[in-house]
């Protein structure tokens, strides 16, 4: 295991963006985390735990360690009548864990492809996509507590899970590696084509009949057809949470402005679509250097080349003062600033 030194975080971020690390290192086992935790600058100094950098924007280099998880493996460890039990070491890529899933016929998590990152950051903002969220088939975690170097478990309520949400990013911040996922996925699949565009696109794609690999597949599509691919143009996908609003606030907020958009949620509030607030102030497509808003979605912001962090970190904050001068609301980050 070799610690780097002023080590380029450029292709580890799918913002692109131009920051180092003052120390980096890779880890592949627990006993490796516990070496490096050992020396008493990477103990006490700043840390940041890596999987895909596909949610996180880095703001200045980072001074203190950046540690990689490059934990590996899949395994069924148990099974019952109804349910296949999967656990994933944290730094598995998510999409490839879900074909996983998809190949052996283990169901829940096909409405949730090609989402990036790894398997270790998905419990953290609890990802969710399409109508899914993974909180729906998790079963428990292995988190590695940085303090006392002890594994600790945690089960579906111990990680509170709300939308992008979990105790991982409030009380227990920065406080345990996430070292594995099991997941609780069903033998006999019970399809989730709710969300309009899976059912237009299974048409569109004349699929005979609904599996999960149909699902994933219309999943992919729909995804492939809306969102800026990192690899071409720099992003971390939505930017900002939707918000969301008292049902009075909405139906004020209607009168004035017809063609919101918001949904309904269980608890009588209402969820409303960022995107739409976002383009309404006037911020879709625009572009300032190289920082931007996308052109298609309005919640997601773009590196289109050599843009600085603070260049996007600034652009945002804009977009979060005039959403608030017009609708009254606001808007919460929902990518991790570094
Ligand atoms: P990173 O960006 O590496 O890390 C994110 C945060 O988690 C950081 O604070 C990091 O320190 C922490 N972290 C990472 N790994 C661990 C670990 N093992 N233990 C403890 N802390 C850890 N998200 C959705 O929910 N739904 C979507 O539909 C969606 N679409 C996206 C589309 C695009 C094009 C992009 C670029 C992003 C999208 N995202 C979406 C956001 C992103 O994919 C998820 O948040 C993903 O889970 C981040 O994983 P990561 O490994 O890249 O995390
Ligand atoms: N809209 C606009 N203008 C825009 C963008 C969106 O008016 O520029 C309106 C449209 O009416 C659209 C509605 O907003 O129908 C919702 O847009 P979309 O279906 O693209 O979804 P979203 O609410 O913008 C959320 C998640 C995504 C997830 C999709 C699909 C959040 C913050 N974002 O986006 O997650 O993939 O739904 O389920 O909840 C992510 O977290 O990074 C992410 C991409």
């Amino acid at each position: 295991m070799k610690v780097l030194e002023n080590h380029s975080l450029k292709k580890l971020n799918t913002f692109g963006i131009d920051a180092t690390a003052k120390y980096f290192v890779e880890f592949r086992s627990i006993e490796n985390i516990k070496e490096i935790l050992s020396e008493k600058k990477f103990s006490t100094g700043n840390k940041l735990i890596l999987g895909g950098g596909s949610n996180l924007l880095f703001t200045k280099d980072f001074d203190g360690i950046v540690l990689k998880n490059e934990l590996k493996g899949i395994e069924l460890i148990k099974e019952d009548t109804d349910f296949y039990y999967v656990r994933t070491a944290a730094g598995e890529v998510w999409h490839e864990f879900v074909m996983h899933c998809i190949k052996n016929n283990y169901a829940g998590l096909e409405n949730l492809s090609l989402i990036p990152g790894n398997v270790g950051a998905s419990p953290l903002q609890n990802i969710g996509a399409y109508g899914a969220e993974i909180k729906d088939h998790f079963y428990e975690l292995e988190a590695f507590h940085i303090a006392d170097k002890t594994i600790h478990t945690f089960n579906n309520s111990q990680c509170k899970f709300g939308y992008r949400e979990s105790v991982f990013k409030r009380e227990l911040k920065d406080q345990f590696i996430i070292t594995s996922v099991t997941f609780k996925l069903l033998k006999k699949p019970k399809y989730n084509t709710s969300y309009g565009a899976i059912e237009k696109e299974l048409e569109a794609m004349n699929s005979k009949e609904v599996t999960i690999q149909a699902i994933s597949k219309a999943v992919c599509n729909i995804r492939m057809s809306k969102l800026p691919n990192p690899a071409e143009i720099g992003n971390a996908g939505s930017f900002f949470k939707n918000p969301e609003v008292v049902k009075g606030k909405y139906e004020f907020l209607k009168i004035k402005y017809p063609t919101i958009v918001g949904y309904g949620l269980e608890n009588g509030n209402v969820k409303l679509a960022a995107g739409w607030l976002i383009e309404q102030s006037g911020w879709k497509g625009k572009t300032f250097g190289d920082a931007g808003v996308h052109k298609l979605q309005a919640l997601v912001l773009v590196n289109y080349g050599n843009a600085k962090g603070n260049e996007i970190f600034n652009l945002s904050q804009k977009i979060l003062e005039s959403v608030k001068e017009k609708f009254g609301i606001e808007l919460e980050r929902e990518v991790n600033i570094i």
